[in-house]
């Protein structure tokens, strides 16, 4: 019996309302919307509003600040949960993203919101912001002369700045460096459990970043025999990102909390804050499989606890760091595309040759009684011989045959009920591809450069099932330069295209093609390309040379009234 297609389905299929795009809806109008407390807004009105006539950025502000205090409560919680009396503070990583208005709201949204810096730009950039008063500036990365210069100057217009010591080479440059007024100083540890996630290379003995163990012991040494005692005070360790396993967590935290109170016990009494890193992951393909920021730290402060068990009431951390990045960023942007033009790889109409005709339906025929996979892909092979190739005419006669081919082949694949659906086979290829106003390198690097996943929707037309699904490329002339990947999501049954292209599985895998609710009117409508707002703003390639998209920021307020700004260049 075919499915009855409802908003929950296609809510399902695209992930829309869970996990990580808890904030997006579909009206009854069938359009994508943005759901703030105060209102529902179709993505559609917004690009009305804003008038561009191209693609753009669209930054919304009060998913930044939502995100922020969700962190902030879920690590408050569960350090009360533990029984310790310790502050929490949140030092977000500039590198994340340095949106200026959405930095301001991140500003905005506490008092005590700091910022994490890896670089003397970055510090520069954050002394910039208006409205920074007394806050909390963590400086990691190579301590260069400049670096610390500036650093200093923030300690003398009273911010509360942690220097961090990664490497003996900081050492030796904080240790040289004529202070004039003091800043705090971090020792920052290598992550030596490593955490299983997407960058688990930058934790481990081989990273990068930190202090190795004998180094730990050098670098305490170095500052007990010294006159830098009083001012270390924190010890930070960062667990990389994308952090997905809980068990590991709580070593992690166990861990930190060890060599805290080692250090301690070991002449660095100043130590009483410990500085966790960020983590948090965020569920890009919205199967529900990611950590939430409760459970993180409750599991990462179960270690804490752990690791702390022989403490004193004297030797206990007033104040744990948390420098979340990518968790509260990444769904305050993203990338509304344009599409410019819609191609089909088959020919739209069937053969017409009488050979080509009788081919297809002894074909069809054959599939519909195929067994296997292997099976279907011999058959459709078959169609692939030289004589089919040879002239401009017979190619067009190839091509349409395989265009009806193909779909016989998915209708057999669904009747076998075969789940989940294999990989890499031809049959199951989008038949559209669907030229975006964008650049894959300008707006989502990371697609390319870590196989980052990010959800495509469409904004409009979200109603009965999808027609079919597409490949979104770009605009340069680069092969890379498309998007095409789809999350099918778990379902205990297989729903389908109109063209038996299978959405939903038993087992979530990736796939390839993005599903489109109509072919017909693609053209110049718009898909949003979501959960951008982390890192795709500051990693940028110019592949191209196409210019960066403008941003549209989106406000709300509390009465549900909200405008959109247009900033020309982001
Ligand atoms: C030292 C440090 N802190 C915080 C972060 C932010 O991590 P995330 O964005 O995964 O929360 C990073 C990023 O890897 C980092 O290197």
């Amino acid at each position: 019996m075919a499915e009855e297609w409802n908003t929950n389905l296609l809510a399902l299929v695209y992930g829309i309302g869970r996990g990580d795009l808890e904030f997006l809806g579909i009206n009854d109008a069938g359009q994508l919307t943005i759901q703030f407390e105060s209102a529902e807004i179709p993505i559609v009105r917004v690009i009305e509003k804003a008038g561009l006539s191209g693609s753009f950025n669209l930054r919304i502000p009060y998913l930044v600040a939502a995100r922020a205090r969700h962190v902030e409560e879920a690590f408050r919680a569960a350090v009360g949960k533990v029984g310790l009396a310790a502050t929490v503070l949140l030092a977000y990583p500039v590198k994340v993203s340095a949106h200026r208005l959405l930095l301001r709201t991140f500003l905005h949204a506490r008092s005590n919101y700091g910022f994490q810096v890896g670089s003397s730009n970055e510090l520069k950039f954050v002394l910039s912001l208006d409205g920074l008063d007394n806050r909390l500036i963590v400086c990691d990365g190579v301590k260069t002369r400049s670096y610390l210069h500036l650093a200093e100057r923030a300690v003398r217009k009273r911010y509360r700045v942690v220097i961090t010591i990664g490497s003996v080479a900081d050492l030796t440059a904080i240790v040289d460096y004529p202070w004039t007024t003091r800043p705090e100083i971090a020792l920052r540890l290598k992550a030596y459990s490593t955490v299983p996630g997407h960058w688990s290379h930058a934790t481990g003995r081989h990273s990068k970043f930190g202090l190795a163990a004998d180094e730990v012991k050098q670098v305490a040494q170095t500052l007990t025999d010294g006159s830098l005692t009083d001012t270390a005070t924190t010890v930070m360790m960062h667990p990389g990102s994308q952090v997905q396993e809980t068990s590991a967590l709580a070593q992690f935290g166990e861990q930190i909390a060890r060599v805290y109170l080692e250090l301690r016990e070991q002449g660095l009494d100043s130590l009483q804050v410990i500085d966790i890193g960020g983590g948090i992951p965020v569920d890009y393909t919205g199967t529900g499989a990611t950590t939430t920021p409760e459970a993180y730290a409750e599991n990462l402060m179960r270690g804490v606890t752990e690791g702390l068990r022989e403490a004193s009431t004297e030797e206990l951390p007033r104040g744990f760091i948390v420098e979340s990045g990518r968790y509260i960023m990444a769904p305050s942007s993203m990338v509304v595309v344009k599409i410019i033009d819609v191609r089909s790889v088959y020919p739209s109409t069937p053969p017409t040759t009488p050979n080509a005709k009788r081919t297809v339906e002894s074909l069809v025929a054959r599939l519909r009684s195929a067994n296997s996979v292997k099976e279907i892909e011999g058959i459709l092979s078959s169609v692939e011989g030289e004589d089919h190739g040879r002239t401009l005419e017979s190619m067009v006669q190839r091509e349409a045959m395989l265009g009806m081919l193909v779909v016989a082949a998915r209708q057999r694949l669904a009747e076998l009920g075969i789940d989940p659906p294999p990989s890499n086979t031809e049959f199951l290829k989008p038949r559209y591809l669907v030229t975006g106003e964008f650049s894959v390198f300008n707006s989502i690097i990371d697609h390319l450069i870590v196989d980052q996943y990010f959800p495509v929707i469409p904004v409009t037309r979200l109603r009965g099932r999808p027609r079919s699904t597409v490949r979104l490329v770009d605009m340069t002339c680069d092969s890379d330069g498309e998007i095409s990947k789809f999350c099918l999501k778990k379902l205990d049954r297989v729903l389908l295209t109109e063209d038996f292209i299978p959405l939903t599985t038993r087992a979530p895998c990736i796939g390839e093609g993005i599903p489109i609710p109509e072919i017909k009117s693609l053209q110049n409508s718009h898909v949003v390309i979501a959960l951008t707002g982390a890192y795709q703003d500051t990693v940028i390639s110019g592949q191209g040379m196409f210019a960066r998209l403008p941003s549209v920021v989106l406000d709300v307020t509390d009465d549900g009234s909200w405008s959109v700004d247009v900033e020309r260049s982001s």
